[in-house]
């Protein structure tokens, strides 16, 4: 499926108001992580409250040890700082990086803005190398926004 054609389903599943906002969020890795060959593990981290930290909300794929994650550490952890996305074609050329699983060969995440605040992100990890294009980025800044709405 291509993204045109995810972008009416992960509106659906964010507009429906019987569950709740998690899982709202579950379906919409659940709808990303089996229909895009190449996202073989999709979740959105939070700021955790007060603390300088993320913290793990919603996924699809395997579960990870890495729930918790300090501003600064990892991509993820560098993403909450810097504001920006950030597109990882190698993760092995990476010094900063926090591996999940020895299949991971790439990674992207983009920041989550709301009134302008990065309050958390999506996190895509790839078994592909080399798979992201400006179509991701272009893609998940959208479902960011999307998500950004009900929040
Ligand atoms: N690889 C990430 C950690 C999160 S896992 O991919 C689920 C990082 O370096 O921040």
């Amino acid at each position: 499926m291509n993204f045109q054609e995810l972008r009416p389903q992960v509106e659906q599943i964010l507009q429906d108001s019987n569950i709740d906002v998690k899982q709202r969020m579950t379906q919409v890795c659940e709808l990303l992580e089996q229909n895009i060959s190449y996202y073989d593990w999709v979740g959105f981290y939070f700021k955790n409250g007060n603390k300088e930290e993320l913290k793990l909300k919603a996924f699809a794929g395997e579960p990870t040890d890495h729930e918790i994650i300090p501003f600064g550490k990892g991509i993820c952890g560098q993403v909450a700082v810097s504001n920006q996305n950030f597109v990882v074609p190698d993760v092995k050329a990476q010094d900063n990086y926090i591996a999940c699983s020895i299949n991971v060969k790439a990674e992207i995440v983009i920041p989550l803005f709301v009134n302008g605040e990065n309050v958390g992100q999506i996190d895509i990890d790839s078994h592909t190398a080399d798979p992201f294009t400006a179509e991701d980025e272009e893609f998940l800044v959208w479902v960011n926004q999307k998500v950004a709405e009900i929040l």
